[in-house]
């Protein structure tokens, strides 16, 4: 099969096209023939550099966390899905790999069923913010009906989810993001949208009961006089002080912090978010925002692009199974 090959960690040129052996599902998996995965705001620095994927060298040597598609076959001991479901998910990072044409991946996997009024790359795209933004509203923030809630980073993947989900949550919303983002955020259900090159929203005399950080561009000491006297600051990229500021708000009363490590929770937990996701989908509750499509063999294109970070939404990757290396 092809797949997307790196061996070192470096610039985007270490990404390569290669011919691999197609793996073969034990009895516990299913064999995904992947018809599109998307390159998450986290996998160019997980290319560039040692930490995540190994330190001497890539131990995975395939990328790529979110997939849809189609099952090929599956192990005898699977209950869950049969050949011909279509499927989407997450491999975590403990597998990664879906910057190829077909993975295997255990049943128990972050896997669901594709809804049917999406496409592949809408599925691709849909669980990265979903898996994220939901444990971060939902878990942490305990979002209620009638709050204000601020999304800063309002038109990333996991911001153009936030802000659909606080909307289902009942909440009033507040996104933040440049000007060319505007009207897209107000699309995606914000109450009200505020440009962060023209106003700065820590200081606008405005409170907020749960401000979400889904691009970390903000600290809780800036956004503290913005929450409302028992509000939450919550940060996808918590800087080492928002760890301690964690620590020590979850032992006092009064204005906390919520961080959490989405991508690295139990697979089980995930499945049952897509489960939910899937019924927001099929009512039309929750849409993808896809920015740009590439094809596999373009994917160093890609990730030149998405480690810009101006990306709207999701940058999906389209896998044409006819296509020669
Ligand atoms: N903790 C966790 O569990 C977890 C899970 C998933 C992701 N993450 C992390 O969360 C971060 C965000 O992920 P993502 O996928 O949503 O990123 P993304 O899609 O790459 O975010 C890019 C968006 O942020 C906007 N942006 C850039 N600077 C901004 C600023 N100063 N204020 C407001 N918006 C700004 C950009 O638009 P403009 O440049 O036009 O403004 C662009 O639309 C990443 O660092 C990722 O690694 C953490």
């Amino acid at each position: 099969m092809k797949a997307i090959v790196y061996t070192k960690f470096g610039s985007p040129d270490v990404l390569e096209m290669k011919e691999v052996a197609k793996p073969t599902p034990k009895d516990n998996e299913v064999l995904i023939r992947i018809v599109a995965t998307t390159v998450a705001a986290e996998d160019p620095g997980i290319r560039a550099r040692p930490g995540l994927n190994g330190f001497l060298k890539p131990k995975k040597p395939i990328l790529g966390f979110y997939l849809a598609g189609e099952v090929e076959a599956v192990g005898k001991d699977v209950k869950r899905f049969k050949k011909s479901d279509k499927v989407y998910g997450n491999t975590g990072l403990g597998l990664l790999g879906t910057y190829a044409e077909y993975i295997c991946m255990p049943e128990e996997a972050a896997l669901a069923m594709k809804p049917a009024n999406i496409t592949y790359e809408e599925a691709a795209a849909l669980p990265n913010g979903a898996l994220t933004a939901l444990p971060f509203l939902r878990d942490k923030g305990k979002i209620k009906s009638g709050q204000k809630v601020l999304i800063n980073g309002a038109s990333g993947a996991v911001g153009t989810i936030a802000v659909q989900f606080a909307k289902y949550f009942g909440a009033d919303v507040t996104g933040v993001c440049s000007t060319t983002n505007l009207e897209m955020v107000k699309s995606l259900g914000a109450d009200k949208v505020i440009d962060y090159t023209q106003e700065d929203f820590t200081k606008n005399g405005q409170t907020y009961d749960i401000i979400f950080d889904t691009v970390g561009k903000s600290s809780f000491s800036g956004c503290k006089g913005s929450l409302t006297e028992n509000g939450i600051y919550l940060t996808t990229v918590p800087s080492p002080a928002t760890m301690i500021q964690m620590l020590w708000t979850s032992m006092t009363g009064g204005k906390k912090v919520g961080i959490a490590a989405t991508g690295l929770r139990p697979s089980n937990e995930k499945t049952k978010e897509l489960i939910f996701l899937n019924g927001l989908i099929e009512t039309g509750k929750i849409k993808a925002v896809i920015d740009r499509s590439y094809p596999l063999e373009q994917i160093a294109e890609a990730h030149k692009y998405v480690e810009a970070g101006h990306k709207k939404g999701n940058v999906v990757i389209t896998i044409d199974h006819n296509a020669k290396i």
